[in-house]
């Protein structure tokens, strides 16, 4: 017994460095017929001593092959053929939404909620819509609030082209296809050329909101934002509705926000009423329809929602940042 004992200790040995595949080598000494499991079933015939001794020899030669078999990595049939690309991966855990898509699609969640549809248009833009359309003519000093990226490569006196700076644009786009009247918010990514700080990033994401009916106010367009800040912040806020300029509304306003307990006015968005000239480039007449527009940043709202510090952190890619979402 004790020899056999030994050729298999030996055999296991020289068989591991050689093994092309774990299976078969687990099959060859522990499997129905394999030696080791051969070698334990020839116990039963053996006497009461012969037993008690090489009984607990066999099961720790056992337990020795279990384990170096575990621990020789796993050489399949795979390993033998080269391993196979196409195999479906692992999951090593589930992903989240980005803390931008969050944040957009609650905003999507109360305009819906107040009957607006959403409204898409293309990053890039052209001058018209993006500038002259909305009451900014190429020599107004407005522009400059609008560090642009400009697309090369347009003929001289042709049509120019940029990367939007802003989603008002989709205004005049969807006036000139829609008869009033009508309420939408328009989630997009817009573009400015300009240094990054905690604050500014050269791409970001904002939501337009119009709404044109017969009798809209400033009324309605309190109303409608003030529904709106309390229901995202989940709180009751304090408003403050600032006269501000944008040429393509007038009057133009600034909304800002308190927090409850809190100290500092806090900007939110640009606002006001639908310039007439912007309502009738959109060909919608003006001493028939009246409306409301604003603009708000998704990040900047983000950032007031969770205390988020900078703005580069939606765009670092860092799964510390995102996974507290
Ligand atoms: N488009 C303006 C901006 O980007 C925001 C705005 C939208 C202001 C609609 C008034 C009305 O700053």
């Amino acid at each position: 017994m004790q020899k056999e004992i030994e050729a298999i200790k030996k055999g296991f040995e020289e068989d591991i460095k050689k093994v092309k595949d774990k299976e078969e080598l687990k099959i060859a000494y522990l499997g129905r017929k394999g030696k080791l499991t051969l070698l334990l079933r020839s116990l039963g015939g053996l006497k009461i001593e012969e037993k008690k001794k090489y009984g607990p020899e066999l099961n720790k030669l056992r337990k020795e092959i279990e384990d170096k078999l575990k621990k020789i990595k796993s050489l399949g049939g795979e390993e033998r053929r080269g391993k196979d690309l196409t195999r479906p991966g692992k999951r090593v855990g589930y992903g989240s939404l980005h803390p931008l898509t969050i944040t957009e699609e609650k905003i999507l969640e109360i305009f819906k909620s107040m009957n607006f549809s959403v409204v898409l248009g293309p990053e890039v833009e052209s001058e018209f819509y993006n500038f002259d359309a909305l009451n900014i003519p190429a020599h107004h000093p407005a522009r400059e609030m609008w560090d642009t990226f400009w697309l090369k490569g347009e003929e001289k006196d042709k049509e120019r082209f940029l990367m939007r700076t802003h989603t008002s644009p989709v205004q005049v786009r969807f006036m000139e296809q829609n008869e009033p009247p009508f309420q939408i918010v328009v989630p997009g990514r817009v573009f400015r050329y300009e240094a990054t700080d905690a604050s500014h990033e050269t791409n970001f994401y904002q939501v337009e909101g119009l709404m044109v009916g017969k009798e809209i106010s400033l009324a309605n367009l309190k109303f409608v934002i003030e529904e709106f800040l309390n229901k995202f912040f989940g709180k009751k806020l304090e408003f403050r509705f600032r006269p501000s300029y944008f040429p393509f509304v007038e009057p133009g306003i600034e909304v800002d926000i308190k927090m409850p307990g809190g100290k500092k006015w806090l900007e939110v968005m640009g606002a006001g009423m639908v310039h007439p000239e912007v309502l009738k480039v959109g060909g919608i007449n003006p001493e028939e329809w009246q409306g409301f527009a604003f603009g708000m940043g998704v990040e900047r709202l983000a950032m007031l929602k969770h205390n988020i510090p900078d703005i580069r952190l939606f765009y670092s890619g860092d799964l510390r940042f995102i996974k507290q979402f």
